[in-house]
């Protein structure tokens, strides 16, 4: 495993991020893992190195967090655990989501709860609140941190004039920062090449791309994505514009890049990830062994420039996602 420095804060992590929105319940989405096999897949990621989780509250309305945290008994001292709030966790209490002081410190707590964990390493807000000022997010947040609940904090997307009003409140007050963002971004949505990934890069901020193989379109040809129980489901999938602005063709050129170099098309396209620069740690999310296992070996593949300009140039400005 390689491993780097997450932005500015110090911390050494696996240049893959296990994401664990694939664990939990199917209650809450079809093609999400028991515990059981979810456990297996956490297991298998400690053995080849990874030693960098990111969970939410709302995946699995919790029961990600408490599979992760009982995956990681008796390795927590030399694990990276990220979580996050905002989403509303209780249909009927609308004070169990967005990024409130009243919801952020009961949010926090029930995550640790169900987490086991004292103190979260990184805890992200998963979205921007409009109700709410970012000085009371950040004062809220600042104070998790003095209490020892939390280490670092970060973001999740949002309009990069957002994350910057964040930073600069942060450091008027005197208040923790943010080090980290976690944004939409992979060789089908670049829209993040703009402004937030120069911004972070600047800032000293770690980068976490999520949905780095675009919710799996990356990993096989675009005629077949209705081909697993995701593809078959998931509903983002097929409201993130990945077949607009060139993403058919960049599909098409994935595969034949994969096959003259005897890898899948998943390595392919997380391969690319993991050679740009202001990329620290991308978030892989699957629910096979084999599939994480060859994300591992992704690491391994090297792409000359002619490959990255080939794969990149049919690319075209879609519409923004992930955030509004
Ligand atoms: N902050 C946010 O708003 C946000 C939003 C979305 C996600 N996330 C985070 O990012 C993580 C990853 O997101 P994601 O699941 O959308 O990521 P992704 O890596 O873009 O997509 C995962 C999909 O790719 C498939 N896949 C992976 N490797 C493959 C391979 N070698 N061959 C064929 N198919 C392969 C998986 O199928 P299999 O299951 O069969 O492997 C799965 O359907 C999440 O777990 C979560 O932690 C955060």
């Amino acid at each position: 495993m390689e491993y780097t420095t997450l932005g500015g804060t110090g911390l050494e992590v696996s240049r893959l991020c296990l994401g664990c929105m694939s664990f939990g319940s199917s209650d809450w989405r079809e093609w999400v893992l028991e515990e059981e096999e979810s456990t297996e897949i956490i297991e298998r990621a400690i053995d080849l190195g990874i030693n960098f989780f990111d969970t939410a509250n709302m995946y699995s309305k919790g029961e990600s967090e408490r599979i992760l945290g009982e995956a990681l008994e008796g390795h927590r001292e030399e694990s990276v655990v990220a979580t996050k709030g905002y989403f509303r966790m209780r249909e009927d209490d609308p004070n169990s989501g967005g990024l409130s002081r009243k919801a952020i410190e009961q949010e926090l707590a029930a995550s640790r709860e169900r987490l086991g964990m004292d103190t979260v390493d990184l805890y992200q807000i998963h979205r921007w609140d409009d109700d709410t000022p970012i000085e009371t997010t950040l004062r809220a947040l600042d104070d998790a941190v003095r209490r020892g609940h939390v280490r670092y904090i970060g973001a999740s997307s949002m309009w990069t004039y957002q994350f910057a009003e964040s930073l600069y409140t942060s450091d008027r007050l005197g208040l923790e920062r943010f080090a980290t963002m976690q944004n939409h971004y992979n060789l089908v949505y670049r829209e993040e090449e703009r402004e937030m990934l120069p911004f972070c890069e600047k800032e000293d901020i770690g980068v976490l791309p999520w949905s780095p193989l675009a919710r799996g379109y990356l990993t096989r040809p675009h005629e077949e994505i209705d081909a697993t129980a995701r593809g078959e489901t998931e509903e983002y999938l097929y409201e993130h514009p990945y077949r607009e602005g060139g993403g058919r063709e960049i599909n098409e050129r994935v595969a034949e890049l994969a096959a003259e170099k005897g890898v899948t098309m998943a390595q392919i396209a997380l391969s690319w990830l993991l050679h740009k620069d202001w990329v620290d740690a991308p978030i892989i999310g699957t629910t096979s062994v084999d599939h994480l296992e060859q994300a591992v070996e992704a690491l391994d593949i090297s792409l000359s420039a002619s490959d990255i300009a080939y794969l990149e140039e049919p690319y075209e400005p879609v519409t923004v996602s992930g955030h509004s």
